[in-house]
């Protein structure tokens, strides 16, 4: 479904006044997480959107969301779009999975520009991605909990039977790097088991943060499972929103991706340098409270 294509919008108000912003091919792409798992949706947009400029944002004073309720969940997607509004984001892709199926449906119609999530997405890549309809899903307590990803796959295939794991310990271990750790390996071993058991072929990626463990999971659960990153799916469909409403960025002069995070900008940009393997530089920090 394409909605607001207009390219003029009325910003949210803003200390009181409400501004008439102007949204432009050259306005950059909103996209947050709690942390550096976003880098693996901006490693996407770079990938099929490489002439974009970016925003984004790491919310790392509040991370994990994944332990916090769907209020909190909500009030902080209310902080933070506005914000990226304010920056001038033409679009916004909530990078987060916890975000996606938890707040999107709650504020997806608040903002004045297109918001882009990961259910369906996600969903849609994994059930043609399996052939057997046994579909696994790992991901935030928060997100499997909410039933997102398992009501959106049966949407899709009813015949689909979805297991789903809470991966609590795997976003600590992210944000300090520790993705080639035997801690990591540990750890995915025993979350992975029960979906092994299963007979999963297909298996969502439903953390921005688990593509960055990617390596250690296909070694875990063989070549018969395909694992699905979200991020794929949900940048083409950005890409199409940006072609209808005429607001793709097509030339290829100098872009700038700007990062902005609440919590410490020295380990963002050590981790998350490594993480999306391209320098990170220059990040703000912020505060949205
Ligand atoms: N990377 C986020 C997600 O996709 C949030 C992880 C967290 O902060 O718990 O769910």
């Amino acid at each position: 479904m394409i909605r607001k294509v207009s390219t003029e919008r009325t910003a949210t108000k803003i200390g009181g006044t409400t501004k008439k912003e102007k949204v432009t091919p050259a306005s950059p792409i909103g996209i947050f997480d709690s942390g550096v798992g976003g880098l693996s949706v901006l490693a996407e947009v770079m990938r099929q959107l490489p002439h974009e400029d970016v925003i984004y944002l790491g919310d790392t004073a509040r991370i994990p969301y994944g332990s916090r309720t769907p209020q909190e969940i909500v009030k902080i997607n209310r902080e933070i779009i506005p914000f990226l509004l304010k920056q001038g984001a033409k679009l916004i892709i909530m990078a987060c999975g916890t975000s996606s199926a938890i707040a999107y449906p709650v504020i997806k119609d608040e903002y004045p520009v297109e918001i882009i999530n990961l259910i369906e997405p996600g969903s849609q890549a994994a059930v043609t991605a399996s052939r057997s309809g046994k579909i696994g899903v790992i991901a935030t307590s928060a997100t499997v909990n909410s039933q997102a990803f398992q009501d959106k796959i049966r949407e899709l295939k009813k015949e689909a039977v979805v297991s789903a794991v809470g991966c609590p310990l795997f976003v600590p271990l992210i944000e300090r790097g520790l993705v080639d750790s035997d801690e990591a390996k540990q750890v995915a071993k025993d979350y992975l088991k029960p979906l092994l058991e299963n007979g999963i072929d297909a298996l969502i990626l439903g953390c921005t943060h688990y593509p960055h463990l990617a390596k250690t999971i296909q070694s875990i659960v063989g070549p018969g499972v395909k694992l699905v990153d979200p991020a794929e799916e949900a940048v083409k469909q950005t890409r199409k929103l940006l072609e209808t409403s005429g607001t793709i960025r097509k030339e290829s002069g100098p872009h700038k991706y700007n990062f902005f995070v609440t919590g410490s900008t020295i380990q963002f940009q050590d981790i998350g340098s490594r993480l999306l393997g391209k320098p990170i530089v220059g990040t703000k920090q912020i505060s949205l409270t």
